[in-house]
């Protein structure tokens, strides 16, 4: 191939990722890919720029066009960003920066917030236009869908006109919830700000809480010539900014009028800015928001016009993107899994992908209309991500399988029973309670580690056995002759008797253990701890409770909705469970226990408490064992941050409760100060 149509290909497919990513939001490849055409076509044309497109992407920025909402040209210059990967790179722009200005520059450093880009235009102080970036010269005019975000002010105390740049974007914490309601329709909380600013209808925008930062403000004539002044004008104005702003000066003086503006930001030497930098990239995973990166920019407005821009960056600034927790993999098969309860959960198998450090072979799809809105099939090339700590997701298809490119159909029947499936809300369900697969599930939770912790059955054994016809319900666990599996192959003695004893140490579990562990719907460990709280202290009480049918009995108990009330009373009055019950009760496993309020309730030390956890601990493995030394001592653990959370506990990497937790004030409890408090409490 020669130079020509290398640079002709390389635009062509520039110009196309460019559409898939404004006008479809629906991009193929992940933005590092991008970039990497990108730089490879800026490169091309250095070297050769007769062959250079007057249309190359290179000279203008991505287009959001679409036909539903008009077109609107600006007025400012609406660029994107130079880009940069490592803290080298910065350090070397800033030391370029520096080295070619004569004036003495100081900096800010801003989150690059991860949603979608709008233009705010105001008339005599009151808004008037709002546009999506679009081509840079061009956008669409969002105006009506603007207006019902909360957080843009509609009225200034301005009398001027005056624009505005921000990002529009969408919590991480209740993005799950909202896509739920969307049926799952959005891949992550970019995706549902930008679809729903530009595809919905303004009443049903009105209903989303989109929220806004804004960044940069264009005031003519200009009052100040610091950009962070701009930022102070725009909080006084009433402008949401972000706080986690980084002011960068060599002149302690500027730095303590910037400071006495805004005391919520931080502000250094500019020999701090890239140890900020790499501190703010460590709290990524902490915000309530996606950012995919930090900005940084002069801060001098006349240096910023003496610079100028080129034909799609400004010169004075530099975006220091994070590796973006994406990867390419193919999908090999897609599994349809049936739990225990029935639910049914398309599952991609990949090929072995790294992705933020490791290894993924399994992605989640959600459910059937999940796969139909990525029009997904088996061998298909695709996106997935793993942002937070959510588990991985198939995101996008990129390319179909050239083979075979086929649409995935959700199967009619269960495939382990072929019993027709049931839809219920977003899911289907298998709702044969002979199904092996349910049957076969209902043993591997009840075995599990957070259960029984029966660690020699794990899923492969269990699998093994229930194939072999050994066992067909958890009651056969304690029933089966394992000596029997001495005659299969991989089963020595010594293996045979580790499963034998630790079968055996299981019947010591507390009662509120077997009670998760019969795996009943609604009844988790919050649930029994609470259960038992409450005087249902043995099975005996709950099945008496069951059996009157009075759902008050249990809806009294605090957190038990009507809900998981009714759940109970269909469980305990189930012939088949209380048949399964039976069983293990002749076993000896242990059906009672002493009701913790032995204690005076008042003397629990943690009572009153509601805790949450979040993150991963050294010496709570799994972390349910920090759960039930909280409940031991009286507390409650919940499993979201709420205004009536009293306490956070906080293990490594933790996920965004963190920081809804510092905004409400609640109390961080880390590791070594929580084993503290748990021998003080000593019960
Ligand atoms: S400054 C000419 N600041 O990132 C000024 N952009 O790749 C350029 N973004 O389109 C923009 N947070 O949508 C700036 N604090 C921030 C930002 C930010 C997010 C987005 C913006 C822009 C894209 C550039």
């Amino acid at each position: 191939m020669d130079i020509k149509e290398k640079i002709e290909n390389l635009t062509a497919e520039l110009l196309k990722h460019q559409y898939l990513y404004y006008v479809k939001t629906a991009p193929e490849i992940p933005d590092k890919e991008y970039d990497r055409l990108f730089d490879e076509l800026a490169e091309l044309e250095k070297k050769y720029p007769e062959y250079a497109s007057d249309n190359s992407p290179t000279k203008r920025v991505g287009s959001d066009l679409d036909n539903t909402f008009p077109e609107k040209e600006h007025s400012i210059p609406v660029l994107s960003l130079e880009k940069e990967y490592t803290i080298a790179g910065l350090e070397k722009w800033l030391a370029k920066t520096i080295a070619n200005s004569d004036k003495t520059l100081s900096f800010v450093v801003e989150e690059k917030i991860d949603g979608a880009s709008i233009v705010l235009y105001y008339k005599a102080g009151k808004l008037d236009t709002a546009l999506t970036r679009g081509n840079g010269l061009v956008g669409n005019d969002v105006t009506e869908n603007a207006r019902t975000i909360k957080q843009i002010p509609l009225v200034t105390g301005e009398t001027a006109d005056f624009a505005i740049r921000g990002e529009i974007f969408f919590n991480k914490s209740e993005f799950v919830t909202f896509n739920a309601a969307f049926e799952n329709k959005f891949a992550n909380p970019r995706n549902l700000a930008a679809g729903s600013l530009r595809n919905l209808k303004s009443s049903i925008a009105a209903k989303v809480p989109l929220k806004i930062f804004t960044y940069e403000g264009y005031f003519t004539p200009p009052f100040t010539n610091d950009h962070i002044m701009i930022l102070a004008k725009l909080k006084e104005n009433g402008f949401t900014i972000n706080k986690n702003v980084g002011f960068f000066s060599d002149d302690s003086g500027m730095r303590s009028r910037v400071n006495e503006k805004l005391p919520e930001i931080f502000s250094g030497a500019i020999s701090e800015l890239p140890g900020y930098v790499k501190r703010r990239m460590e709290q990524r995973d902490n915000l309530d928001y996606e950012i995919d990166g930090l900005v940084i920019k002069i801060n001098e407005l006349d240096v910023r016009d003496a610079l100028g821009y080129t034909a799609h960056h400004p010169r004075w600034a530099l975006a220091f993107k994070f590796e973006a927790p994406t990867a390419q993999t193919r999908v090999k098969e897609i599994q349809v899994q049936v739990g225990r309860n029935g639910r049914v959960t398309p599952v991609a198998l990949l090929e072995p992908v790294k992705i933020a450090g490791s290894t993924v072979s399994r992605a989640t799809l959600h459910n059937q209309e999940y796969i139909e809105m990525l029009e997904l099939g088996i061998g298909d090339s695709v996106g997935i991500s793993k942002r937070g700590d959510i588990i991985p997701a198939v995101e996008e298809v990129l390319e179909k399988d050239p083979e075979n490119p086929t649409i995935f159909k959700f199967p009619r029947e269960c495939p382990f029973c072929k019993s027709i499936l049931e839809k219920d809300g977003g899911h289907h369900f298998c709702k044969n309670r002979a199904c092996p697969e349910r049957l076969a599930r209902a043993i591997i939770y009840f075995a599990s580690k957070d259960q029984m912790d029966i660690d020699t059955l794990g899923e492969k054994t269990i699998v093994f056995m229930f194939e072999k016809g050994f066992i067909k319900t958890i009651p056969d666990l304690y029933s089966f002759n394992y000596d029997e599996l001495l005659k299969e192959e991989g089963f020595k003695e010594k293996k045979v008797n580790n499963i034998k004893t630790s079968v055996e140490n299981s019947k010591k579990k507390p009662f509120r253990k077997v009670l998760t562990a019969l795996g009943f719907d609604g009844l988790g460990a919050s649930a029994a701890a609470d259960l038992i709280k409450n005087g249902f202290n043995s099975i005996d009480k709950i099945i008496a409770a069951a059996a009157r049918g009075n759902v008050e009995e249990f809806s009294r108990i605090g957190g038990f909705g009507e809900i998981t009330a009714n759940l109970l009373i269909k469980h305990f009055t189930d012939p088949q469970r209380l048949a399964v019950i039976e069983e293990l009760k002749k076993v000896g496993l242990n059906f009672a226990e002493e009701m913790p309020a032995m204690r005076e309730a008042g003397d629990m030390p943690f009572n009153g408490q509601v805790w949450v956890i979040t993150g991963s601990f050294d010496n709570f493995q799994p972390r349910s064992k920090a759960a039930e030394e909280i409940e031991r001592r009286g507390g409650k653990v919940t499993g979201a941050v709420s205004s009536g959370t009293t306490h956070l506990l906080v293990g490594s990497a933790p996920g965004s409760k963190l920081q809804k937790a510092q905004q409400l004030n609640i109390a961080i409890i880390d590791e070594p100060h929580f084993l503290e408090m748990l021998k003080e409490t000593c019960i």
